[in-house]
């Protein structure tokens, strides 16, 4: 075929441009034309193909005759012909050079990308007398790029997922921290105080001094004990000490009583096991994904109850929050704002569980939890030292 093409370029269609010009420049043209190894085409004023190299015939094992005129459309591929006829009317008619990338049916039936770039051509006299240009394969160059944007992407993606999970640990080291020191120091010194006081006040009152004295340092130490309260709950805001020391149910029992007593609504919490062999980033995990639950419930369901069940399952840990709220809709789960939602995720995913969110309009929300379990369960309670343990026992 590549022999009948030779000879029928030879013949009839070296493009009026060049054909206008002495013989040399014909032969020399066709010659140049045919060994180049990209495909060259030309057009006539009104875009209609005049001339397609060997190499294009080879390419899209079709006869010149085919290609000639609107002929070499059927090659492009449907979905890209009438962008492609678009954008080279558009440059055509101004009169400016293009680039177009579509996709052309090779010898083999496959489509392959390629790039076809044009500029228009005058003659002497500077009228403009069509366009010339060249078209080249770039598959592997796009599927190349494709598979380093995708790399890149999933590398970008994995480096942020390390930054999110430090940050995570971070914080809750942080926080841990602070609990310890507001526990251990400043409730200390606000129950030595408050001691002191007592002891104070008795031997005060034993020697009769003024009641009003004694009063005041009565009123005082209602303020001390106010403050030691006020420590205790930060410190369990911080971090519930029973996540360290009992274990999760009791942590998500602990923080339900609060919510119960926050809010006025319903919490149950039903637990197969009081141990789990869940370990403690997981524990932390799941208790962090109940809290940003429980504020979820409060923010937006209008529910009036929540029922929270803990399972182990054939190697699984599920942790379900249910309420009889309005229900969460497909839009506002799939809306990109959604962080609180993504942090719940990422939580999850960080510990190498799954988090699923699902909604029933006017019936409630349901968020699940599942994690695997670890082979070793852990030990109760983090670390700590004796002297801070004995004081967290107090
Ligand atoms: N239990 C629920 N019941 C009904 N709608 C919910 C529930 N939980 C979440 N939603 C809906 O999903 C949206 C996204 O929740 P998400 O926690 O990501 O964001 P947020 O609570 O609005 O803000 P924040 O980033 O402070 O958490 C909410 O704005 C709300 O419309
Ligand atoms: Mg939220």
């Amino acid at each position: 075929m590549n022999r009948v093409a030779e000879r029928e370029v030879t013949n009839t269609t070296i493009p009026r441009l060049v054909r206008t010009g002495s013989e040399g420049v014909d032969v020399l043209f066709r010659t140049v034309a045919d060994d180049l190894p990209v495909m060259l085409w030309m057009t006539d004023r009104d875009g209609g193909c005049t001339f397609v190299n060997r190499k294009w015939l080879a390419f899209t094992g079709r006869t010149l005759e085919q290609e000639m005129g609107d002929g070499w459309i059927e090659g492009v591929h449907a979905d890209d012909r009438e962008s492609t006829r678009a954008r080279a009317r558009e440059a055509i008619q101004a009169l400016r050079p293009f680039t177009i990338e579509y996709r052309l049916r090779h010898a083999d039936e496959d489509y392959r990308w390629v790039l076809a770039a044009g500029s228009p051509c005058f003659d002497a006299r500077g009228s403009h007398v069509g366009y010339v240009g060249s078209t080249v394969d770039v598959t592997e160059h796009r599927e190349h790029s494709v598979v380093e944007t995708e790399q890149r992407i999933h590398d970008s993606q994995e480096q942020m997922r390390r930054l999110a999970a430090r940050i995570q640990a971070a914080r809750e080291e942080e926080r841990s921290a602070l609990a310890r020191e507001l526990h251990d120091e400043l409730g200390q010194t606000l129950t030595a105080i408050k001691l002191d006081l007592g002891r104070t006040t008795s031997a005060l009152t034993e020697a009769r001094v003024q009641s009003t004295v004694v009063d005041r340092l009565q009123s005082l130490i209602g303020l001390v004990e106010i403050g030691i309260e006020t420590v205790k709950r930060i410190t369990m805001s911080l971090r519930p000490p029973a996540l360290d020391h009992l274990g999760l149910p009791e942590a998500i029992r602990w923080e339900a009583m609060g919510f119960r007593a926050r809010t006025g609504l319903r919490c149950h919490v039903r637990a197969d096991k009081e141990s789990t062999a869940l370990n403690p980033e997981q524990q932390t995990a799941l208790f962090r994904i109940f809290q940003e639950a429980l504020t979820n419930v409060v923010r937006h369901a209008r529910a009036s109850a929540v029922h929270v069940t803990l399972a182990e399952h054939r190697g699984v840990f599920d942790l379900r929050i249910r309420d009889n709220g309005c229900g969460i809709t497909e839009a506002q789960m799939a809306d990109p704002r959604a962080v609180g939602l993504l942090g719940m995720r990422e939580r999850a995913a960080l510990v190498g569980g799954t988090f699923t969110i699902t909604g029933r309009r006017g019936k409630g929300t349901a968020v699940l939890v599942r994690v695997p379990l670890t082979t070793k369960r852990p030990k109760r309670g983090a670390p700590r030292t004796g002297r801070t343990a004995r004081r967290q026992q107090r």
